[in-house]
């Protein structure tokens, strides 16, 4: 969380230079920017999502208390959104040219790489050795999981983001698989494919709503078979071909 921080810093800065700045942040009197920016992101994050500030490790605590395999949950959690974020970050080095941005997206995919394996190893110790974790944590990624960043941003901004980065073709589309394989390969997990499933859902959320995550309809033309709206060019390119 530590690390994460500060590539959240990192990004700001790199937008900053570039003159996107939201919400605007407070400045130094030479005009430069205190940091880190944002020291009380996470109670203002978890009081905007309503759970309070605090409140919201009640019902991680209460569990923990619970059942010793909990904690299986939160690890997979984290290996599953470490994952997510560093082939986000992949993703977005293959859909832009910016040699700066590719750098530091290099960098921060370093650091995720090591959050990833630790989750990961975490979540396979205690899957391999609890049969209770097993059912628990597939029972959880079923119904329970969504992507990184659901729940702070809308969902139509979570499907923005998922097909912009992995629904532009084939190789968005191994991307994603890729994560699915590397959770499924886990104790109790085979065969899963929650992140792909995510991605589907959101490529259908956008073909039956015309200007869903800024996805415009195409001529009506286009459209006369009967079926829904073809979506535009990208988000068809990246729809399932198997
Ligand atoms: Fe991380």
């Amino acid at each position: 969380m530590y690390e994460g921080l500060w590539h959240g810093e990192a990004f700001s800065d790199f937008l900053r230079s570039y003159g996107i700045e939201l919400p605007a942040e407070p400045k130094l009197p030479d005009g430069s920017t205190p940091m880190p920016t944002r020291p009380h992101r996470w109670r203002e994050l978890r009081v905007r999502v309503g759970v309070g500030n605090g409140l919201g490790l009640v019902p991680t605590m209460l569990g923990s208390i619970m059942t010793r395999d909990f904690a299986a949950i939160h690890m997979i959690w984290g290996a599953v959104n470490e994952l997510t974020t560093l082939t986000g970050y992949h993703a977005l080095i293959r859909r832009c040219e910016h040699p700066v941005l590719h750098q530091l997206l290099r960098k921060v995919i370093q650091d995720e790489r090591r959050h990833f394996a630790f989750y990961r190893a975490q979540a396979k110790a205690r899957l391999q050795r609890s049969r209770t974790a097993r059912r628990l944590v597939r029972w959880a990624l079923s119904n329970l999981w969504t992507p990184v960043g659901a729940g702070v941003k809308s969902e139509q901004e979570v499907d923005a983001l998922a097909i912009y980065l992995f629904g532009d073709g084939p190789q968005g589309r191994e991307q994603i698989r890729e994560i699915d394989r590397t959770i499924s390969d886990l104790p109790g997990l085979g065969g899963m494919t929650i992140v792909e499933d995510y991605l589907d859902a959101a490529l259908r959320r956008a073909a039956e709503r015309p200007g869903w995550a800024g996805i415009a309809p195409l001529p009506r033309a286009a459209s006369s078979n009967g079926h829904a709206p073809a979506p535009t060019h990208w988000a068809k390119a990246g729809a399932r071909e198997d």
